[in-house]
């Protein structure tokens, strides 16, 4: 991977003591003018290709197959968060550097796990807005497996599908809160609480009884112990639907009505971003309805609402200002104006145009939900 590195001593004395490297996949997001004056200039600026359409034959097949072996990831290469982007990376559906542009993360989610088109686009795209290189249209779904460690490096080059409370986020079902160090890595502790909820819940298998219980727990262990605490938009959105999304698709084609996940298979995607041997892929595309009606049964079950600790723990207090589950349109809105306009405060020139271009083709997995698009960054 080419990276820029420059050592002039502006980007010295701003940032680091020592030469630094941009990596072309690095987001430009928080730059001010004079940083993004000295970096744009050594970007290889790509045009950016309209998303990926819905796939041909949205039915299950094999997709561990002869062609996409898991290989474990090299030291040098990209995992983060999502054991889904990091499954598809170890099998080769995406780059397995795990250095990505948002179309291939479309094509992959589709191909390999049958992700509807307009939830693999809006989430694709979603992500690139916030963690991504517009420029370059270049992302990384997280940091280097021999970086991400118990020594972390700066968040700047860990950077990824990772940027805390947009993306990645508190109450995670595996993966602890940041507030306790490592955001990012599989928790065996948390492992150990999904198996005793799946014992107790699910007869030994992850359900969807399993997975609203257990989604309420991770709330209450992180109001109970979180000081900082945030459970709002975007993030309370995405923790629910993640909640489902073992159910749509860590669960064989060939039960994809079941909706019952077994632990050893869980473990594997969690754990090792591996299939198991002779995986079918869900034999229905999980549309961002689908997975909605998923999600209203988690909720149901214990509607908490959006909010947020208040610095000390045990004071979860309901946040009025943040989207709620039936309000879609206001999630979106919100992401653009307030988070992703927030990211970029400088933006002119051509970054201005690819951010308008990536906030058309984000808008346009929802186009016919009936909500109006924020009109144009200037
Ligand atoms: C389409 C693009 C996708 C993006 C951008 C994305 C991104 C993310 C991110 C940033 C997280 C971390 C959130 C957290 O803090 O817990 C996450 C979690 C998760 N993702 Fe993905 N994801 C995508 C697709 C998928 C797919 C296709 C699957 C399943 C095959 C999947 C399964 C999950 C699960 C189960 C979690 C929760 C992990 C946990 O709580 O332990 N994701 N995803
Ligand atoms: C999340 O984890 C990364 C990598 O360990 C770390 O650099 C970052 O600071 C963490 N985020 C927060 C908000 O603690
Ligand atoms: C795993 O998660 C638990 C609960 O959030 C936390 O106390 C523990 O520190 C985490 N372990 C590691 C190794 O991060
Ligand atoms: C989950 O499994 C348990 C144990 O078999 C069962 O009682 C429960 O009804 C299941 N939940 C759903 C939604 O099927
Ligand atoms: C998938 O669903 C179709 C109907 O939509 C059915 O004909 C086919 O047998 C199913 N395939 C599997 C592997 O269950
Ligand atoms: C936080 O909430 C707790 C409990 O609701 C309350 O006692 C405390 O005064 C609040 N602290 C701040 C800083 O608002
Ligand atoms: C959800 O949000 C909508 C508008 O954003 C608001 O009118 C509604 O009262 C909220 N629901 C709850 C239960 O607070």
């Amino acid at each position: 991977m080419a990276r820029l590195c420059f050592s002039t001593l502006l980007v010295t004395l701003l940032l680091y003591n020592v030469a630094f490297c941009f990596p072309d996949y690095t987001s430009l997001a928080g730059l001010s003018a004079r940083e993004l004056d000295s970096i744009i200039p050594h970007l290889t600026i790509r045009a950016l290709p309209s998303p990926p359409g819905p796939l041909n034959n949205p039915l299950a097949k094999l997709v561990n197959d002869p062609a996409h072996p898991w290989i474990a990831p090299g030291p040098n290469d990209m995992r983060g968060p999502c054991p889904g982007l990091n499954t598809l990376a170890n099998h080769g559906y995406l780059p397995r550097n795990g250095i990505v542009t948002p179309s291939q993360i479309v094509t992959a989610v589709q191909e390999g796990f049958n992700m509807g088109n307009d939830l693999a686009v809006f989430l694709a795209y979603a992500v690139h807005l916030v963690d991504g290189n517009l420029l370059t249209n270049l992302l990384s779904i997280g940091g280097k497996t021999s970086e991400t460690g118990p020594d972390p490096p700066s968040p700047a080059i860990v950077g990824g599908a990772d940027t805390h409370a947009v993306f990645e986020g508190d109450a995670s079902t595996t993966r602890a809160d940041a507030f306790f160090g490592d955001n990012h890595s599989f928790n065996e502790t948390l492992f150990d609480e999904l198996t005793a909820f799946s014992n107790k819940f699910g007869g030994g298998a992850y359900n969807l009884t399993v997975a609203s219980e257990i989604r309420f727990q991770r709330i209450q262990d992180s109001i109970a112990t979180n000081p900082q605490f945030s459970f709002v938009s975007p993030r309370y959105f995405t923790a629910f639907a993640e909640s489902f999304f073992p159910l749509a698709f860590f669960v064989d084609g060939r039960e994809t009505n079941s909706l019952t996940l077994d632990l050893t298979v869980a473990r594997g995607f969690f754990q090792d971003g591996r299939m198991p041997d002779d995986f079918f892929r869900s034999n229905i595309s999980w549309t961002l309805g689908a997975i909605g009606g998923g999600v209203e049964v988690i909720f149901e079950a214990h509607p908490v609402l959006p909010g947020a600790n208040n610095g000390t723990i045990n004071s979860y207090t309901v946040d009025p200002n943040s989207a709620n589950l039936s309000d879609g349109c206001k999630a979106y809105t919100d992401f653009v104006d307030v988070i992703v306009r927030g990211l970029y405060p400088s933006a002119t020139g051509p970054l201005l145009q690819a951010l308008n271009q990536n906030l058309d083709f984000f808008f346009g997995a929802i186009s016919t939900s009936g909500c109006t698009q924020v009109p144009a960054f200037v």
